[in-house]
């Protein structure tokens, strides 16, 4: 098993695809995808274009989807749902569809979908996914962090790092012997600088500090939770996420 982690779907190779792609978007399109399946949810279809997911939608029976999505965080007009996990109970999402469309998460979907495996990894569910990797043991890994408009996110990084840690002390493997980039070494260091007060630095962020400035503290502080799901995001055909 060989893990590299990217920052950003701009810094994801072009040229290649790994066995299993992970991808992650801890606030808040990630949390949101797990915790939509784990409600009932029949699944989430990712889209970045806006139109392209009305189109799809359109084709859907209107009483079994939801268009959800955000825009700098803020809820697409007309849609039914923004990106709040928070809002994804069961007698919402129930046997739906969710059509997701987000600024960054679902870019980072798309840029890895051709992967043999894409899952997604948010912090609420990082030990099912630590679980998933220990169990089918992908040769080479991938964790692609979303950012923000193509740069860096640290909430994306501290769990891609809380998913290193937890298969370090699981596997008997070495640091040496997985870390596939430097930016697997960072990523660890950051969350063991952080791993008791994600919330903090999540609040501290800059799109921790946008979702304030929306009145979103409440997701960040749902999103900020560690391991309280036990559900794996599996793609099942391009862009279309079911529960694993
Ligand atoms: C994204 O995909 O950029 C995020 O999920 C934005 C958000 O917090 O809604």
């Amino acid at each position: 098993m060989k893990l590299f982690i990217y920052h950003t779907p701009e810094a994801t190779p072009s040229n290649s695809l790994p066995d299993c792609a992970v991808v992650i978007d801890v606030l808040r399109a990630t949390t949101t995808i797990a915790t939509a399946l784990n409600a009932g949810a029949e699944a989430v279809q990712a889209f970045s274009d806006i139109d392209l997911l009305m189109a799809k939608s359109d084709q859907w029976p209107p009483e079994k989807r939801l268009r959800a999505g955000e825009r700098g965080g803020k809820k697409v007009e007309g849609f039914d749902l923004g990106n709040s996990p928070l809002n994804c109970t069961t007698d919402v999402v129930n046997q739906k569809r969710l059509f997701l469309t987000t600024t960054n998460g679902t870019r980072a979907l798309q840029r890895v979908q051709q992967a043999d495996t894409v899952i997604t990894a948010a912090q609420i569910n990082r030990q099912a996914v630590v679980n998933y990797l220990l169990e089918k043991q992908p040769e080479i890994i991938w964790l692609v962090g979303s950012g923000w408009q193509g740069t860096y996110s640290v909430e994306d990084t501290a769990c891609a790092g809380a998913i290193v840690d937890s298969l370090l002390q699981q596997a008997s493997v070495s640091l040496l012997e997985i870390a596939g980039n430097d930016e697997v070494i960072g990523a660890l260091s950051l969350y063991h600088q952080w791993q008791d007060n994600l919330l903090s630095v999540f609040r501290q962020c800059s799109h921790g500090q946008r979702l304030l400035n929306l009145d979103c503290d409440a997701d960040i502080e749902y999103c900020s939770r560690t391991d309280i799901m036990d559900i794996v995001p599996i793609q099942k055909e391009p862009g279309v996420l079911v529960k694993g």
